[in-house]
């Protein structure tokens, strides 16, 4: 969603700024601004399009402007109010002295606007977020950390939010309730940031932020105090990413990188969690007795898109290696549908970035029902991490590209580490675990044979990007894998992409089918592979162009004639991972055909932090 970015210190702020907003380009954006704090006043630059439209303002901005040394920053991604320059943040007060930018929603923005109207405001933009700037001008009595708490008083609604105001030059303010704000300690300058991407090119200690706190931010202090001004301590955290992970490096694209770290991603993700004595996994984040494991009755999972799509392979896991009865929730309808949580059931929120809107708030839902909430993120210290208080980190490393890659098969990976760990708990043989351990432990491998067969898939992905339609068909865990590969090519490729249980296919969506509408169908070698042929063959019986994704030496699908993707031969449980690697890469190669601008796909955030 919107990113912000903001320093104090010595050193020309505005370069700074251009460099974090362009680290969180990936998040979503349509416009972007910086407000540069000098005592003579606020210079207050925006711009719609990419950051690199407003780098252009800024380099044609006189030298004595850009030679401040604090501001605030932000991209946005609209919600309330189009894509337009004067809905771009920052916002600015009708006295031009107090600059905000905000990402999150203010639910009660109409109210406040009417009576600021009334007593005389006038406002420039169409956004809910231009009331803070009011708000906290009207509240202001020579104390900005003071005003914004008095002023998010009267706010409901979320955000991440950094103000400043020519009044108290080198001054930030930062809050946060529901979206994300963590601060960047540096010596003799401090930064702020939506996303600790924009500030690991300069430090990583780090202060995150919790919901309801203030936090006020010079060169040389940081403070940070609840809404009614008392205190608060917060230790700093050490973030183990570096720079050269959060860049692009040789590849063309995020996305690109991110395929290929996978064998690295997966490695870290499984280090030190296989146990060969017991033919189990250690995963020490659960904190979880074997006493109480055995105890769980039910796992409810919650997610959305890929990690969604994760959960469903790892419902299939949990059914059938633990024998959990498990069922996945699109996080979004988790609180409003009224779950039921038995004592002891396990809510397992899946989120890479951890800071999902929907899923934080399944996960407040389960925590007030009672349940044991153990989450599955990406991003160490992230708020689901956090509010989950157990879990199990995927530590893939910094997933920049909007369209999620590694993170998929690190999720799963969790996943089938989880179900082996419950399976062993229950009926499941050391002789199975040893089984299941031995084959989690070659992914790293097995998908560094799909990679070095890159070159072949985007052969076939050439000669397929002329469709504009698609169906991705599976059966089993391979349903799930069907969905991730089609919202795959849908994101970056902009091609209709519709995944369907194989059986299904027949009940309705078959009457799309002839020559210009492909099926892409995962033919592995697995329980189901006899059906998923018998599917292929009516589809080809309609003319439609069959794409199968099979393993070396499976007669049996090349025999029909089809288009093939080579991937290892794997059991039922591993192959979604391998499999998806080459979907990812086919629809990367498709949307490269297409001319598609692969990291930042049309109107999609990586972090969507509004409901
Ligand atoms: C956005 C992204 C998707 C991602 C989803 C969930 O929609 O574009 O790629 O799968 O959010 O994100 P999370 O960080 O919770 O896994």
């Amino acid at each position: 969603m919107c990113g912000i970015v903001g320093f104090t210190g010595s050193a020309p702020a505005a370069g700074i700024l251009l460099d974090g907003l362009k680290r969180l380009e990936y998040r979503g954006y349509d416009s972007s601004g910086m407000a540069l704090n000098r005592p003579e006043g606020l210079l207050c630059l925006r711009a719609v399009g990419k950051v690199c439209k407003l780098a252009e303002k800024v380099a044609a901005a006189p030298e004595e402007l850009r030679r401040s040394c604090c501001g605030i920053a932000h991209t946005r991604w609209a919600t309330h109010g189009a894509p337009l320059e004067r809905n771009a943040h920052p916002h600015l007060d009708q006295s031009r002295r107090f600059a905000i930018v905000h990402n999150g929603i203010i639910e009660n923005y109409q109210a406040l606007r009417k009576r600021l109207t009334e007593k005389g405001c006038e406002f420039s933009s169409d956004t809910d977020s231009e009331v803070l700037a009011h708000l906290i001008a009207e509240t202001y009595r020579g104390d900005l950390l003071a005003a914004v708490a008095a002023a998010l008083k009267q706010v409901s609604g979320t955000y991440g939010l950094a103000v400043t105001t020519s009044l108290e030059p080198g001054r930030i303010v930062v809050a946060r309730r529901g979206s994300p704000l963590v601060i960047g300690l540096g010596d003799g300058e401090n930064y702020v940031a939506s996303d600790v991407a924009a500030l690991i090119a300069h430090t990583r200690q780090v202060i995150y932020l919790t919901d309801g706190e203030v936090a006020s931010v010079t060169p040389e202090h940081v403070e940070i105090r609840d809404l009614d001004n008392l205190p608060v301590e917060r230790e700093a955290t050490g973030i183990d990413w570096d720079v050269s992970q959060a860049e692009k490096g040789e590849y063309p694209h995020f996305m690109l990188k991110e395929i290929f770290e996978q064998p690295d991603a997966l490695a870290n993700t499984i280090r030190g969690r296989l146990d060969f004595e017991m033919g189990t996994s250690i995963l020490n984040g659960m904190n979880l007795s074997p006493r109480d494991l055995a105890a769980i009755p039910r796992i409810v999972i919650a997610g959305c898109g890929t990690s969604m799509h994760a959960g469903m392979v790892g419902e299939y896991y949990f059914e059938d290696i633990a024998g959990i009865p498990t069922r996945v929730e699109q996080a979004a309808e988790f609180r409003y549908r009224n779950p039921i949580i038995e004592p002891n059931t396990m809510v397992i929120p899946i989120s890479q970035s951890g800071e999902t809107a929907d899923t934080l708030a399944a996960v407040r839902e389960a925590a007030a029902k009672g349940a044991l909430v153990t989450a599955i993120c990406n991003v160490v210290g992230s708020t689901i991490a956090r509010e989950s208080g157990r879990g199990v980190y995927l530590h893939a490393g910094p997933e920049i590209g909007v369209a999620s890659t590694k993170a998929f098969s690190c999720q799963v990976a969790v996943l089938l580490m989880m179900a082996l760990l419950l399976g062993r708990n229950r009926r499941l043989s050391r002789t199975e675990g040893l089984a299941l351990a031995e084959e989690i432990a070659k992914l790293p491998e097995l998908v560094r044979q799909v990679l070095d067969r890159a070159d072949s898939i985007r052969d076939i992905a050439r000669r397929f990007a002329q469709y504009d339609n698609f169906f991705y068909i599976g059966r089993g865990c391979l349903h799930p894998t069907a969905l991730e590969g089609a919202l795959k090519l849908k994101e970056i490729s902009y091609v209709h992409a519709e995944g369907y249980h194989a059986a299904e296919l027949k009940h309705g969506p078959i009457s799309l089918l002839d020559e210009r509408h492909p099926v892409l169908a995962l033919a592995n070698d697995i329980p189901g592979k006899d059906k998923i042929i018998g599917n292929i063959q009516e589809c080809i019986a309609r003319r439609a162009p069959v794409l199968a994704v099979a393993n070396p030496g499976d007669a049996g699908v090349r025999d029909l004639g089809c288009d093939v993707i080579e991937v290892p031969r794997s059991s039922r449980f591993i192959a979604p991972i391998p499999t998806a690697v080459a979907l990812q890469l086919f629809a990367y190669y498709v949307a490269a055909e297409r001319g598609c601008e692969i990291d930042q796909p049309r109107n999609l955030a990586k972090s969507v932090t509004v409901e």
